[in-house]
């Protein structure tokens, strides 16, 4: 059986944090940060002297250091979040300390340490809640079986972006070249690097949000997390068949599907946080530019008809949506349409925005 575990990993400044706790506090469910399990070891080896670079030098030291280390995962009193707890003492900010993430990032490449910590996030696990874990191995060694399994990245100019904001202020184009070029050097780092280097689990769901805001890119997750699990309910679009949609036989006029796949598009849109019109109005329309409709049964005034679908391809700045409409659970009929990304102001065909793309299943 699949892992009670949302794993969400990624590079630094992907984001991840603020949408793995986002969608925990959605889904009712506990949010385990577990680079504040290294910053706590990080943090406990600093405040007793050592140096977190040379700690793997001396085994028996390291040794005694781990086997005298309690590390718990609790809710301080008073506190909704759950935070470390290291012998005893809840260290809350002061992980966040410039000192402490570089001990962090040292001690992270111990072997004997991502072993304590692997064992203790699975004895957590073990108890048997649902929770969304956030790191850089949680998909690929962690726990491999997680029931979802996210890899959050973004481009290293949109981070450096986010980074910079984060202190205030408008960054010029050089300060984020600047920091990009860090990142991305960053990354190399942690993707070559011997112990634990940062990788997508091939099962995980790979998601750029380099153009995505924090709500779309929790909307993207809540899409492809079943709804047993929370996740999002599919789109369906129930209707009323009206008089004036029937024709001379009694039945619904053919050209009416293409209206009913039109109105499924729009519940969808909104249902997947991207409205329509949100998306019109930062200048960008999705055109019809081929459709299609097969008709199997039809419908009468007074039937309530249920239209689904899916966008079944992204392709540069083509998108394709494909739905059903049943009555009855008899199907009546399947459809496409194929449409061009357009920048409106531009009158150029652009790339379909990345969070269309993303709720492609
Ligand atoms: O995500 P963060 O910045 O709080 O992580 C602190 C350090 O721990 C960072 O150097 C990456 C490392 N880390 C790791 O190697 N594996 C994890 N699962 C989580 C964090």
């Amino acid at each position: 059986m699949a892992s009670n575990v949302i794993a969400i990993d990624g590079p630094a400044a992907s984001g991840k944090s603020s949408v793995a706790k986002k969608l925990a506090s959605k889904l009712n469910i506990v949010f385990v940060s577990t680079g504040s399990l290294y910053r706590a070891l990080a943090w406990k080896a600093i405040g007793n002297g050592l140096d977190t670079a040379k700690l793997s030098e001396d085994p028996s030291r390291l040794a005694s250091f781990l086997s005298t280390t309690e590390i718990a995962y609790e809710k301080p009193q008073g506190e909704s979040d759950y935070q470390v707890k290291i012998d005893d003492v809840f260290p809350m900010e002061k992980l966040h300390t410039m000192e402490v993430s570089a001990g962090a990032s040292n001690v992270a490449k111990i072997p004997e340490v991502r072993k304590y910590l692997l064992d203790f996030q699975r004895a957590f696990a073990a108890k048997g809640n649902w929770i969304v874990m956030e790191g850089r191995d949680i998909g690929t060694e962690i726990f491999p079986d997680a029931k979802y399994k996210f890899f959050l990245t973004a481009a290293p100019e949109a981070r450096a972006k986010r980074r910079l904001m984060q202190d205030g202020g408008t960054p010029s184009e050089e300060e984020i070249a600047r920091v990009a070029s860090q990142i991305a050097a960053r990354d190399e780092q942690d993707r070559t690097r011997a112990v634990a280097p940062l990788r997508q689990a091939e099962d995980a769901f790979l998601l750029d949000n380099s153009e995505l805001d924090l709500e779309e890119t929790l909307s993207v997750l809540l899409f492809h997390i079943a709804p047993e699990d929370g996740g999002k309910v599919p789109t369906v679009l129930r209707y009323r068949v009206p008089y004036a949609d029937t024709d001379n036989m009694g039945v619904v006029y053919y050209a009416n599907y293409y209206r009913y796949f039109e109105m499924f598009r729009t519940e969808f849109m909104i249902d997947a946080g991207y409205p329509y019109a949100k998306m019109e109005e930062k200048g960008i329309a999705l055109p019809v530019i081929e459709s299609g409709c097969s008709y199997r049964s039809s419908a009468k005034f007074e039937d309530v008809i249920e239209v689904t679908g899916r966008i079944a391809e992204c392709k540069g700045v083509r998108i394709r949506i494909e739905c059903e409409i049943h009555c009855g659970g008899k199907l009546l009929a399947t459809g496409f349409t194929v449409h061009a990304c357009l920048d409106r102001k531009k009158g150029k065909l652009v790339r379909v925005p990345a969070i269309l793309s993303s709720l492609m299943k």
